[in-house]
């Protein structure tokens, strides 16, 4: 599969934005599939209507086809169009999150395409709040199917520059929005159960919904030792791996540079993801500061630019701090275990 992947770059001009979302439309309504940026990450776009279309993101991601796709719309009169219904707590999801970064799981009316929902009898829905998104969701006047933009198992790609490492040749574009802001995905909820069910942390945090859903859990079977599968088919996929193994340090700073030193006196080629907290601490010269761990929005911002950034051939492990678990600290931990191919405790 070789393709001439046309990249539109960033511009400030309104005529030519609007040539860009004009042009990126066109390839969409044509069953291509574009690159766009979200407020989360960037998402590979097509016809959600079309099988065919879905059929492309499959191949060009190298993605397995038994994990589903989330549908993005431009407005709420789409999501009607694919339900059976919309539970009362969703509509009121609706009103205070979107446009924005939570994904709801509804029942399906399966007038999505077979391969989005991979078979299942519900379907995800979120509408996004990058305006480039919406431009497109309202220029093509189709719900889309969006996964992140990058290839099956890599870091999701929180600029176009990711998406091209990835999938350049794969896909029909990409537009250039520059980096994302969220820089983990959206949250996905099952409204489909009595209660509510957080089926993989994200940009909405469990706080933001307990004011609507005081009980809201997050899905048991995405704790580390659960035994059940979980509920969302694309969590039990190795996921987020950056090229070299990546080792997740659970415990002081003390305990980090003490694994740190030991490493390195070994012989191996180390290199550091942390907080500006620890690295400042660290006499070492490979590291990646990903903002402060008092800011864990701005360490989700910089997490997955940070697993992309060392190349197999420089290192022999990537050591990475552990960060609070609380706000969108569980969703950058959830993809920090699934991204880690061993852990080191203190406790
Ligand atoms: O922020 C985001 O959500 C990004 C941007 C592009 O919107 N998209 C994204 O899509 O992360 P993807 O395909 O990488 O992840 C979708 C997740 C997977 O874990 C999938 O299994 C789950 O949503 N999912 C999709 N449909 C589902 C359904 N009907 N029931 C349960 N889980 C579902
Ligand atoms: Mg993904």
């Amino acid at each position: 599969m070789t393709l001439q992947t046309k990249r539109w770059q960033r511009t400030t001009k309104i005529n030519e934005q609007y040539h860009v979302i004009e042009e990126a439309a066109a390839l969409l309504k044509d069953q291509q599939v574009v690159a766009f940026p979200t407020e989360t990450v960037y998402g590979l776009g097509a016809d959600a209507t079309s099988e065919a279309a879905v059929q492309r993101i499959f191949e060009a991601k190298g993605r397995p086809s038994d994990n589903p796709l989330i549908v993005h719309v431009g407005d709420r009169s789409q999501v009607e169009q694919l339900v059976t219904h919309i539970p009362e707590i969703a509509d009121k999801l609706m009103d205070q999150f979107w446009p924005g970064p939570l994904t709801l799981v509804l029942p399906s009316n399966h007038k999505a395409a077979r391969n989005v929902t991979a078979g299942l009898d519900t379907v995800a829905i979120r509408m996004p709040s990058d305006p480039i998104a919406l431009a497109l969701l309202k220029e093509t006047g189709l719900p889309l199917a969006a996964p992140s933009a990058n290839r099956s198992g890599r870091p999701s790609p929180t600029d176009a520059a990711h998406v091209q490492q990835d999938l350049d040749g794969r896909i029909a574009g990409i537009v250039d929005g520059g980096p994302t802001g969220v820089g983990v995905e959206s949250t996905v909820l099952d409204c489909t159960t009595e209660v509510p069910i957080i089926l993989r942390p994200g940009g909405v945090t469990k706080e933001d919904l307990e004011s609507f859903i005081p009980n809201v859990v997050i899905d048991p079977a995405l704790a580390d030792q659960a035994e059940d599968q979980p509920k969302s088919p694309g969590m039990k996929y190795t996921h987020y791996a950056p090229e070299a193994p990546l080792w997740l340090v659970e415990g002081d700073d003390e305990f980090f540079q003490h694994q740190l030193e030991s490493m390195k006196a070994e012989g191996q080629r180390v290199a550091v993801i942390a907080s500006r907290e620890l690295v400042g601490q660290l006499n070492h010269e490979y590291v990646t500061p990903c903002g402060s761990r008092q800011q864990l929005t701005e360490v989700a911002g910089e997490l997955y630019r940070a697993l992309r950034y060392y190349k197999k051939a420089d290192v022999d492990v990537i050591l990475c701090e552990s960060f609070p678990e609380h706000g969108v600290g569980a969703a950058i931990m959830n993809r920090l275990h699934k991204a880690a191919t061993q852990k080191i405790t203190q406790y």
